[in-house]
């Protein structure tokens, strides 16, 4: 066998060009930005939002109004036709095994939120935790830190919230006529223990 192959230096060579693609990539993985993969969210309106996702969406051309970076390992998971129109939940991903590690976008527009203005960070975030109600009771019993940050443009409220069970890191900000808010959270033990990963969503989080 290790004769043949030798046999053939010139087919081999042309053989391993496919083969160590993949690995460079796997190496990469495992370098510095690879360690996270690229979030892009377009904020479908519900009425156009058909369940199966922003990337079959024909309407592609429309540039994306959000972004973040997450865990290169986690998955995302496209929210159903349901959550969009209730909770307005927008876009999802999370530890493909534990899942309970998630991060989360809640995009809400239209004439309700056209006029309004973000003017008080604790109001405007019980208003995105209502569909979440470990979240809203972490908000009410649990220790809620607030600070203002501007982003490529956008002010945004970013919260650091911990309770008992989950600790939450969220981000609040209004563009054009849409408030989103992204929440990334995770049972406490599991909070600290990828706290680097889960921080790194938060901080990379954006309005365009
Ligand atoms: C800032 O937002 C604009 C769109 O408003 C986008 O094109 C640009 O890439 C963003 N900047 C960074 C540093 O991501």
């Amino acid at each position: 066998m290790i004769v043949c192959a030798r046999a053939s230096a010139s087919r081999r060579a042309i053989l391993t060009v496919p083969v160590l693609l993949p690995l460079l990539d796997a190496a990469r993985a495992h370098a510095g930005d690879s360690d996270y993969k690229k979030f892009l969210g377009y904020s479908a309106a519900p009425d156009l939002y058909l369940g199966y996702g922003q990337k079959n969406d024909n309407r592609v051309a429309d540039p994306p109004l959000y972004s973040f970076e997450y865990p290169a390992d986690w998955t995302e998971e496209i929210p159903t036709k349901t959550e969009k129109s209730t909770m307005g939940m927008d876009g999802r991903v999370m530890h493909p095994s534990t899942r309970k590690e998630l991060a989360y976008v809640v995009a809400l527009g239209g004439k309700d939120y056209r006029d309004s203005v973000l003017k008080d960070a604790r109001s405007s975030l019980i208003v995105f935790a209502g569909g979440d109600p470990d979240l809203r009771q972490a908000v009410t019993d649990g220790k809620v830190e607030q600070a203002t940050k501007r982003v490529n443009g956008s002010d945004l409220f970013v919260f650091d919230i911990a309770s008992d069970k989950r600790r939450y890191l969220s981000s609040i900000g209004k563009k054009g006529d849409t408030v989103f808010a992204l929440v990334v959270t995770a049972p406490a033990n599991a909070f600290e223990r990828d706290y680097a990963g889960l921080k790194h969503i938060q901080d990379t989080f954006q309005l365009l």
